[in-house]
């Protein structure tokens, strides 16, 4: 059985240039595996990724979130967060050991303090202090 990640990729245009860029846009694992998902956004006052994933069901989870390199995920959510959400550097979501629930929809999207901008609506997350 293959596990496929369709990764859709936000081109969130703010102001004229910024926007933030998902790769790879689709895998496809086996059971087992491990995925690395990448996810870098070119917005100078931008300090946080948010990771989330889209069921077939529909439904929208928070996984986590990257505050400059500091990583937060969620209660439940096995995955790993590396790297930074600063400008221009790559935020990485690795999910290993992968079931066939990780079939889904993975969404990346970039922000400034609770502020959300992306495609889509979601519940906030917590504010970290
Ligand atoms: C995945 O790993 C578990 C534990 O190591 C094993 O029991 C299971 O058979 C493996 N599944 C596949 C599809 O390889
Ligand atoms: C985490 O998983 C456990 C066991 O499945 C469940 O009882 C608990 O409610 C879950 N917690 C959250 C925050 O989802
Ligand atoms: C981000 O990761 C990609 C793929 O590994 C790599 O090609 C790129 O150079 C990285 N960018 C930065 C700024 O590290």
């Amino acid at each position: 059985m293959l596990i496929l990640f369709l990764i859709l990729i936000h081109n969130i245009h703010l102001v004229s240039g910024n926007s933030v860029h998902q790769t790879p846009a689709d895998m496809y694992k086996n059971p087992n595996e491990t995925a690395t998902l990448r996810c870098l956004h070119t917005i100078s006052t931008y300090n946080r990724i948010l990771w989330y994933k889209q069921s077939q069901g529909g439904q929208l989870q928070l996984l986590g979130y990257m505050w400059g390199s500091r990583p937060t995920l969620e209660a439940n959510v096995s995955a790993t967060l590396d790297g930074s959400a600063d400008e221009n550097k790559n935020c990485t979501l690795t999910i290993e050991k992968l079931q066939q629930d990780s079939n889904a929809v993975y969404f990346c999207a970039a922000s400034l303090h609770s502020v959300i901008y992306g495609c889509f609506s979601a519940q906030k997350p917590h504010h970290h202090t």
